[in-house]
């Protein structure tokens, strides 16, 4: 997922002046300093990818923890685990997974790094530019919802999203658009060896253990291995759309679903 500046300003807070209590690091466990090409770089794709969801400045955003007070970031100089948490997400707490470069990652974590060093020091405030989201093209975007982005596949300008403008405005509607709430959940359908099938709400998953909540409300829950199944998540599509996104197509859809009202 996705922008550079633009994105991901946070819904809530936007004034409120903050009072970062906590340094990232221990005096003496500094990683090594990050170079100002690592710091923008890391900008850049953090504010694309992750920003609308932690806040562009990573300090926590409408749906994203406050990233700069991770402890997971401050007790892992290494990157290793965070490493480890992009590639796999944790899909059930809505965080995705994300196929980045290590070189992404890396710049990434020194731009987290870098914004909690920051917002320590004195005078730090919260702030936001909605200007920034205002910077797209609607043409374009129409374009990119008809073609490029396959939007239209599954919605419709004079169908469910007649009048989303009206609805949602500005980064609320970009929420959605990013990243819609998961009012319909995903569902599963689990083929036994005795070659019954068994359909729900896909209720857990990981590597070992596949679960759901069929229509009576009953969980039931089976060895992956002994078992083949299929999910069936509606808003995977918007999954994978954020890492295809450029900042740019972001912005242009938004111009043109704010056409929509
Ligand atoms: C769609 C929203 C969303 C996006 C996009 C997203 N995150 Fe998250 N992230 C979350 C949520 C929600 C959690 C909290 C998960 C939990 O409670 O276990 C989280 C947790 C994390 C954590 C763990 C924090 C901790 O202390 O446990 C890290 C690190 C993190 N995200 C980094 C990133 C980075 C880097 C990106 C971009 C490459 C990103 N996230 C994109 C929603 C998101
Ligand atoms: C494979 C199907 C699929 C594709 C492709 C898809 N979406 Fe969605 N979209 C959904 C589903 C499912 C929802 C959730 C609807 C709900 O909650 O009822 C959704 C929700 C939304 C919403 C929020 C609507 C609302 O009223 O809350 C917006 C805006 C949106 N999508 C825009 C887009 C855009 C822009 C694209 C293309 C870049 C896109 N979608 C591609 C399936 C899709």
């Amino acid at each position: 997922m996705v922008d550079s500046a633009a994105m991901a300003n946070r819904l809530q807070n936007l004034t409120e002046s903050l009072a970062v209590v906590l340094l990232l690091y221990p005096a003496g466990q500094a990683p090594p300093a990050a170079t100002p090409e690592q710091l923008q770089a890391g900008q850049r794709v953090f504010g694309g990818q992750c920003g609308f969801c932690h806040g562009r400045d990573a300090m926590g955003g409408e749906t994203g923890p406050n990233l700069t007070r991770s402890p997971m970031l401050r007790d892992d100089p290494s990157g290793d685990r965070v490493r480890a948490l992009l590639r796999e997400g944790r899909a059930d707490k809505g965080m995705p997974a994300f196929r980045l470069s290590d070189a992404d990652v890396t710049s990434i974590i020194a731009f987290i790094r870098n914004q909690g060093t920051k917002a320590a020091s004195p005078g730090a405030r919260r702030s936001v530019d909605v200007a920034d989201l205002q910077t797209g093209d609607a043409g374009r975007g129409r374009d990119y919802f008809n073609a490029t982005g396959r939007c239209a596949s599954c919605h419709s300008p004079t169908g469910d999203l007649a009048g989303v403008a009206k609805r949602f405005q500005g980064l609320e509607l970009l929420q959605r658009t990013l990243y819609p709430s998961k009012s319909r959940a995903a569902t599963v359908s689990v083929t036994l060896r005795s070659g019954e099938t068994v359909k729900g709400a896909l209720a857990y998953r990981d590597e070992f253990t596949i679960a759901l909540t069929d229509a009576s409300g009953r969980y039931r829950s089976w060895r992956a291995q002994d078992v083949t199944f299929t999910v069936d998540n509606p808003l995977d599509a918007h999954v994978e759309q954020l890492a295809r996104y450029t900042d740019d197509d972001m912005h242009d859809v938004l111009a043109y679903l704010q056409t929509l009202r």
